[in-house]
């Protein structure tokens, strides 16, 4: 029997839809995009950020998903098997090795972030948002960050229940939590859009959001000395790509137990916009109460946790909805980081013939020891000492997978798919009905795309 024959599939086309929603709607959606965009200026970037969705982002995640299901291996494996199916030189086997890298320093920073959810559960439920102002809340928040201890207990204990869920494979009861909690997430989000609506300043945050200033946005002003930064551009495209699990292996591998059958065009598209929406939301909720209470736009990876206890602390049955919506925001948090480490995993169990408990062990296991030194950048390791170009170990590594490795990731994808490989390759696996589809498709994938991230990255760089 072959390798491809053993592999267990999704159920169906559509739990297959639920796992991958399940991976792209984390905290990168309700966390990370409303800080950036807060930092960034709002409605331009949105707008380049949404560029980068539809130009970038869906093609890639398309060429991602179609390569995992053609090869039905582990994304190492895969590219190997693929560059031979073609006759290209099997170093894109690369690609691989760079998305699993990717995946522990993701993993390590994420985790971070998801044991923060833990203990707001926990401030929720114990009644600590009762009252809340900005001040206070940002006091509340600056407790939880400032006390290494604290931050390790909840990175340890998040690892752990990523490491419950992978060691006992994937597909396990998965796509049963995420059909009733994924609508909940959005049902939450929507209550908390109305109730800014009502409480915040919610014309001021819509415009900001939706207003956009293009010459502000590539603004970098210190004082009164303002210079040009290509900068947003970056972060937007590196977002498009987090937010959608791209450029790593994770949709890759997700694709790989996908039915022959199954759509992958309709699949892609319904992902990406249900994505989208709920960061959309995130930000509808979010930056009226920001306006309302005086705080800051720029306040960086805070900005949820300081800004929605407010609301939860002054409106009716707020603990309760508080504590659900944390819990809510834990469970996709938890969904994302199973999908970070499933590639490394799959390698290591696919190829390596590690058992699936030794496998995760290992994966979880150092990028556990890694994040260390995320908990430790809010506390012990935030002054500039140990700071390099400015930013924080925990920076430092989001910078890293998000802005550089996942594009990356995302154009080898997008050159293989569309310059390496013969045409038939993806005309078989998308199986489109509709050639002008596919003919649009494919010229994203071959020219937009490619060219678009090698245009962000000499642009960051100064080059262009
Ligand atoms: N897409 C996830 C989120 O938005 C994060 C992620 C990145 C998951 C890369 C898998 C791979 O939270």
């Amino acid at each position: 029997m072959t390798k491809q024959t053993q592999q267990v599939l999704w159920s169906t086309r559509f739990a297959f839809i639920l796992a991958a929603i399940g991976s792209a709607i984390g905290l990168g959606n309700v966390w990370k995009f409303p800080y950036i965009t807060g930092e960034n200026g709002g409605g331009a970037f949105i707008l380049l950020y949404l560029a980068c969705i539809a130009l970038i982002g869906l093609p890639v995640l398309v060429a991602e998903i179609t390569l995992g299901r053609r090869a039905r291996q582990n994304p190492v494996s895969a590219m190997q098997f693929l560059a031979q199916e073609e006759g290209v030189t099997s170093g894109w086997r690369l690609l691989g090795w760079m998305g699993t890298f990717a995946g522990v320093l993701i993993l390590s920073f994420y985790s971070v972030v998801a044991g923060w959810t833990i203990a707001y559960v926990i401030e929720a439920v114990s009644g600590s948002f009762t009252g809340l102002t900005g001040e206070t809340s940002g006091a509340l928040f600056g407790d939880l960050i400032g006390s290494w201890e604290e931050g390790l207990l909840w990175h340890t204990f998040f690892m752990l229940l990523v490491l419950f869920v992978v060691a006992r494979g994937v597909r396990h009861g998965l796509e049963r939590l995420v059909v009733i909690l994924m609508p909940l997430l959005f049902g939450m989000l929507l209550v908390l859009a109305v109730y800014a609506a009502f409480a915040g300043d919610f014309l001021k945050g819509l415009g900001y959001m939706f207003n956009a200033d293009f010459q502000a946005l590539f603004q970098k002003c210190e004082g009164e000395a303002c210079e040009f930064t290509a900068e947003p551009l970056l972060v937007a495209m590196g977002h498009a790509f987090f937010t959608l699990s791209l450029g790593m292996g994770a949709m890759m591998v997700y694709g790989s137990y996908l039915p022959k059958q199954a759509s992958i065009m309709n699949s892609a598209i319904v992902i990406a916009l249900a994505d989208t929406l709920v960061a959309l939301l995130a930000g509808i909720a979010i930056f009226p109460l920001v306006f309302a209470n005086g705080l800051q736009l720029g306040a960086g990876p805070g900005l949820v946790f300081v800004t929605l206890p407010i609301a939860f602390g002054s409106m009716p049955a707020g603990l309760l909805f508080g504590a659900i919506f944390f819990v809510l925001l834990l469970f996709a948090a938890w969904t994302s980081a199973i999908s970070i480490s499933e590639p490394m995993i799959a390698w290591l169990t696919g190829k390596r013939g590690l058992s699936r408990v030794s496998a995760s062990l290992l994966v979880i296991g150092v990028a556990w020891f890694v994040g260390i030194g995320s908990v430790l950048s809010f506390n012990l390791w935030s002054g500039e000492t140990y700071q390099l170009f400015g930013k924080t170990f925990f920076d430092l590594k989001d910078y890293l997978a998000s802005n550089i490795l996942l594009p990356l990731g995302g154009l080898m994808i997008a050159i293989f798919i569309g310059w390496a490989a013969h045409r038939r390759l993806s005309e078989e696996e998308l199986a489109l009905q509709n050639p002008a589809v596919f003919g649009l498709w494919r010229w994203l994938v071959r020219y937009v795309a490619p060219l678009g991230i090698i245009l962000v990255f000499l642009n960051a760089i100064g080059i262009f």
